[in-house]
């Protein structure tokens, strides 16, 4: 993963690799940051299973490879191992895989990398015909409030399925935890009309009332954080958001 993440995108399309902040999270802090979330689940939100509960919606809004998917899945299998589940451990490991354990990706070609990655995790079990992994292509940052469809796209009617089915994540799940390294730019541009107005929020009154003209709050990192901290603030009511920060 490591190496697909440097040379294919640097070679592929060098500015959009930098415009959409691709960079591989190294494993020591996926892992840091799923134990971590784990153990918060089960100390201080009363999840006694931590991420292996069936109730908890997780989500990575920027998974790239889905390394963060993986290791989340990991996490749930040593649980249920732990618990002497057997076989009935490797069903619910694809249960988790293909519902409640969802990453987002805008990029087509790690996002094919992050379903192969779970297609591994699960060979014990393999996805059939009419399964898939819970990660969608889609961009993160659109699509959780507005009540349209969105148009047509003729001659790509999987995309329309596609946005179809992320839509309902941001729109209906109970998602509990949103973790991940989202994307950090501080130069790409203004928050645009169809992200609904999405950091104006936080930018209330800084001007007026604190005389602060110059900010980065439409960075990506921001815009990322919104988001999450919207769906737990706005919506679950409670939950746990694990970025990595610029
Ligand atoms: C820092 S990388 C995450 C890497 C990932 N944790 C891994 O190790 O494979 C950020 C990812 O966010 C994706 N991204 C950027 N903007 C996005 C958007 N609006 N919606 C969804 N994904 C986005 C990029 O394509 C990139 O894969």
């Amino acid at each position: 993963m490591q190496y697909f993440y440097k040379p294919f995108p640097e070679y592929f399309d060098p500015a959009l690799r930098r415009q959409l902040g691709v960079w591989y999270t190294p494993p020591e802090i996926v892992r840091y940051q799923v134990e971590r979330v784990d153990r918060t689940l089960r100390d201080e939100l009363g999840v006694a299973d931590g991420l292996a509960d069936p109730s908890v919606w997780v989500l990575d809004p920027c998974c790239g490879t889905g390394s963060y998917v993986v290791a989340v899945l990991d996490r749930i299998r040593r649980t249920l191992d732990g618990k002497g589940m057997g076989d009935l451990a490797a069903e619910e490991l694809k249960r988790a895989a293909t519902t409640r354990i969802v990453g987002f990706e805008i990029m087509t070609a790690p996002f094919v990398i992050a379903h192969w990655q779970v297609g591994e995790m699960l060979k014990g079990t393999p996805l059939v015909e009419g399964e898939r992994a819970a990660i969608y292509l889609t961009n993160a940052l659109t699509g959780w409030t507005d009540s349209e469809a969105g148009p047509p796209i003729p001659g790509y009617e999987a995309l329309v399925e596609e946005r179809s089915a992320a839509r309902t994540v941001k729109r209906d799940r109970p998602i509990l935890v949103v973790l991940g390294n989202p994307p950090y730019n501080a130069y790409a541009g203004l928050s645009p009309d169809d992200e609904g107005g999405l950091v104006e929020l936080y930018k209330e009154g800084l001007q007026a009332r604190w005389g602060v003209r110059k900010f980065n709050l439409d960075d990506l990192n921001v815009r990322f954080f919104r988001v999450a901290e919207r769906r737990i603030a706005e919506g679950t009511g409670r939950g746990i958001v694990s970025y990595i920060s610029n």
